[in-house]
């Protein structure tokens, strides 16, 4: 079975659709979405209605759903902004597909959870390995995936139990060892943060075992576009073509 793993799509309907087209065409049966699905874009509606037909999606909440619903969640002023513009564009049925997402979902050998499988309402930012052990403990499986950072990476802890991490190469399958434990950061669909703006989502080959993570190029201007005429922060229109 093959997975393909999406996160932090923020509202950005090009991405996405360039990843669930590739996905497709590289034989993903079902899609996994790790949250945070809206904010800083200026399609929510259309990213949100391609997602809920995607076959078998399963998605689990991320920090920016929860801020249309919790208020605490955002605290920057121009986050807030495009929630509350983001909430005006939602249809009751489309709020209900994120209000309804748990906090974490568990499927076989692994953990699917925006951002930390320890205390996951707490939004906790795992930048390194030293950030990773509460979230190895907590997850009780051999995988988590994770989201969040916006930046694609891959801790492991070996039977030595020290954690270490790696940086992804684009394409290039990363076979998992069975006697290591992981946490994967699928990076972004719609906001990536490592200096390329390549959208970043991740197959899962259930039955080989491997990951590979795929950085596709996508039209961010027609995107950035779209946020400056929706009088979003143009910051938000700005920060895509740098992957930043
Ligand atoms: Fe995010």
């Amino acid at each position: 079975m093959k997975l393909a793993i999406l996160s932090d799509i923020h509202s950005n309907l090009e991405a996405l659709t360039v990843c669930v087209r590739h996905a497709e065409a590289h034989g993903a049966e079902r899609f996994i979405c790790l949250g945070d699905c809206i904010g800083y874009g200026a399609d929510p509606a259309p990213t949100l209605r391609l997602l809920m037909a995607l076959p078998g999606i399963v998605r689990v909440r991320g920090n920016h759903d929860e801020a249309l619903f919790r208020p605490v969640t955002v605290r920057l002023d121009d986050i807030r902004e495009a929630i509350d513009w983001t909430r005006a564009q939602l249809s009751e049925d489309l709020l209900r597909f994120l209000s309804e997402a748990p906090y974490v979902y568990r499927e076989g050998d692994a953990t699917y959870v925006h951002a930390s499988a320890s205390a996951p309402e707490q939004w906790t930012y795992l930048y390194g390995p030293q950030d990773i052990g509460p979230c190895l403990a907590a997850a009780g499986t051999p995988l988590t995936f994770i989201g969040h950072v916006h930046v694609p990476r891959v801790f492991y802890e070996s039977a030595d139990g020290v954690i270490r991490e790696l940086e992804p190469h684009p394409d290039v399958p990363i076979p998992l060892s069975p006697r290591s434990r992981y946490v994967i950061n699928v990076g972004s669909v719609g906001q990536p943060r490592d200096g390329n703006s390549g959208a970043c989502y991740v197959l899962y080959d259930t039955a080989a075992g491997e990951i590979t993570f795929h950085r596709l190029s996508y039209d961010y201007f027609a995107t950035a576009e779209k946020i400056r005429a929706a009088g979003l922060n143009p910051r938000f229109a700005e920060r895509l073509a740098q992957g930043r």
